[in-house]
C-alpha cells in the first residue's frame, strides 16, 4: 500500500514541522500528549458522547489495568548502531503497511463529529493506514470506502442472530474490496457500562450507529416482515415529552419524509428488530466454518485474551487474531489486554499475525507490544480524540503523532526496521 504522505523519516518530519510552526507562535490545534488530547476533547464531547467513548465497563478496572499494564515493560536502548534509515513498515495479508497500525473499528462516531467514519476514512487516506470499519458504523460501509482512496478498507464484522444478514454484511465487504472480516467476539451481548446507564443512554436505540444495518436488503426485508408483528412494551406505552423527543429524532434519522416516518412508527421498528438480531450469544467455535464458506477473505478474530483460544483459532484455521478486550467495555476486572498478549503470541508461535490493542496511546507503547509479540496494533480512543477536536484533520494529526513516535522510540532503542523489535529490548519491572 502506498504511503501518501511519508516516506522514510516520519518522526523527524513531524517534529520538524510542529517546531517550526511553533517558532512563528503556532502551537498544535491537537494536543500531542495524550493526556491533554484526551482532556480537549472531554470538553468538546456531550455529556453522553463521553460517556460512551471514555467509558468502559463496571467500574472501569480493565480500562485502567490495560494503561498501567505497559508501565511493566520497560525499553532498555541500545547504541551505536547506525539508525540512520529506517524501515517503519510491515506487511499484513499481503499489503505493506507505513507503520505497525491499523484504525480500531470504533462505532456511533456521529456522537462524536458530524463527518462521523467519513472523516476517519479521510484521515486514514491521507497517512496510508488501514481502516477497520464497524458493523456500528454511522456511515454505511459502501460510503465510507469512497473516502477511503487507496487506503486499506477491512470489515468488522458483529456476528447477528439472523445468518442471512451475516452473509449480507459479508458480501458488501467484499463487494468494496475489504481486504479482510475481522469477527469480534467479545461483544456477543452489550457489557454492563455505568457511565450509559447512568444516563439512560444507549445510542442505537436513538438510531444512531446502525447505518450498515438500515442501508442492509436483508435488514430492511426484517424490518418489513416485524412492522407486521404486534408492538413492544414501549411502543405501546402511552408517550412521555423524552419518548415524542426520541420519536422525533428517529424519524428526522430515517430514510424516506419525516411525517410518514413519524406516523407509520418505520424508525421503531427498525430499531427494535435492531435489538432483536444485534448480538448472537449462542456462537459456538463451530460457527465459524460457515464465514469460512462464506469467503475467501482472512478472517481475524477480535477479542482474543486466553491462549487456548488462540490456539483453538488457529485450529479452527483463521487468518489472525487481535488480542483486545475491547478497551475494557465488556468485562471489568479482567486482565490487561498487554498482559494477556505474550501467553498468546507464544500459543499462536507465529502460525498466524497477532494484532493487539486495548490500551495503546502512545507510540512507545506500540513498540512495546510490538517486542510482546505482535505484528500490529490497533489504535482505538485516541482517534476518536482527535475526531471530536477537529474532524478528519484532528484524527490524521493522532494518527501522525503516534507514528512518528514510534519511528523516534524505534530508532533511539536502536532498531532500524520492525522485524529487529523483539522481546530482548525489553526489561521486566518485576524482575
Ligand atoms: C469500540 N470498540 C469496538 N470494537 C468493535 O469491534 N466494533 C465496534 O463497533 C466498536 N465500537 C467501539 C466504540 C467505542 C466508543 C470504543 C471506545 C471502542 C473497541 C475498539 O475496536 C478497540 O478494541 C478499543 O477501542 C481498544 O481500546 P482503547 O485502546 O481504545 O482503550
Amino acid at each position: 500500500m502506498a504511503t501518501p504522505e511519508f516516506v522514510g523519516a516520519v518522526g523527524r518530519a513531524v517534529q520538524t514541522r510542529i517546531y517550526q510552526a511553533g517558532a512563528l507562535g503556532r502551537r498544535p490545534r491537537v494536543p500531542v500528549s495524550p493526556d491533554r488530547l484526551q482532556r480537549a476533547a472531554q470538553r468538546r464531547m456531550s455529556k453522553a458522547a463521553w460517556a460512551y467513548v471514555a467509558g468502559s465497563a463496571g467500574q472501569q478496572r480493565t480500562a485502567q489495568a490495560n494503561q498501567e499494564a505497559f508501565r511493566r515493560w520497560q525499553i532498555v536502548p541500545r547504541m551505536l548502531r547506525d539508525v540512520s534509515e529506517r524501515d517503519n513498515s510491515v506487511e499484513l495479508f499481503g499489503e505493506r503497511l507505513p507503520s505497525p497500525m491499523l484504525l480500531a473499528p470504533i462505532g456511533v462516531l456521529e456522537m462524536v463529529h458530524p463527518g462521523a467514519d467519513r472523516a476517519v476514512a479521510e484521515a486514514a487516506a491521507q497517512v496510508g493506514l488501514p481502516m477497520v470499519m464497524s458493523t456500528q458504523a454511522s456511515v454505511p460501509m459502501e460510503r465510507i470506502a469512497r473516502s477511503l482512496g487507496s487506503a486499506a478498507a477491512w470489515y468488522q464484522l458483529y456476528w447477528s442472530r439472523e445468518r442471512e444478514l451475516v452473509a449480507s454484511f459479508v458480501r458488501r465487504a467484499e463487494a468494496i474490496g475489504s481486504k479482510a472480516i475481522v469477527v469480534t467476539l467479545d461483544t456477543n451481548l452489550l457489557g454492563w457500562r455505568p457511565r450509559d446507564l447512568d444516563l439512560g443512554h444507549l445510542p442505537f436505540i436513538r438510531w444512531m450507529g446502525i447505518a450498515q444495518y438500515t442501508s442492509d436488503p436483508v435488514f430492511q426485508d426484517l424490518v418489513r416482515r416485524r412492522a407486521g408483528r404486534p408492538r413492544s412494551a414501549t411502543a405501546r406505552r402511552a408517550p412521555t415529552p423524552g419518548m415524542v423527543r426520541t420519536l422525533l429524532g428517529l424519524s428526522r434519522r430515517y430514510p424516506g419524509p419525516f411525517l410518514s416516518n413519524l406516523r407509520g412508527l418505520g424508525p421503531l421498528a427498525a430499531v427494535e428488530t435492531f435489538l432483536d438480531v444485534f448480538a448472537n450469544p449462542a456462537l459456538t467455535w463451530q460457527d465459524l466454518g460457515f464465514l469460512r464458506e462464506l469467503t475467501d477473505l482472512p478472517i481475524v478474530l477480535k477479542g482474543i485474551q486466553h491462549p487456548d483460544d488462540a490456539r483453538k483459532a488457529v485450529d479452527c484455521g483463521v487468518d489472525g487474531i487481535v488480542v483486545s478486550n475491547h478497551g475494557g467495555r465488556q468485562v471489568d476486572g479482567a486482565v490487561a489486554s498487554l498482559a494477556a498478549l505474550p501467553r498468546v503470541a507464544q500459543a499462536v508461535g507465529g502460525a498466524v499475525p497477532v494484532l493487539f490493542d486495548s490500551g495503546v496511546r502512545s507510540g512507545a507503547d506500540v513498540v512495546k507490544a510490538i517486542a510482546l509479540g505482535a505484528t500490529a496494533v490497533m489504535v482505538g480512543r485516541p482517534y476518536v480524540y482527535g475526531l471530536a477536536l477537529a474532524g478528519a484533520t484532528g484524527v490524521a494529526e493522532v494518527l501522525r503523532y503516534l507514528m512518528a513516535e514510534f519511528d523516534l522510540t524505534m530508532a533511539l532503542a536502536g532498531c532500524s526496521s520492525v522485524e529487529q523489535i523483539d522481546a530482548g529490548l525489553l526489561q521486566d519491572e518485576r524482575e
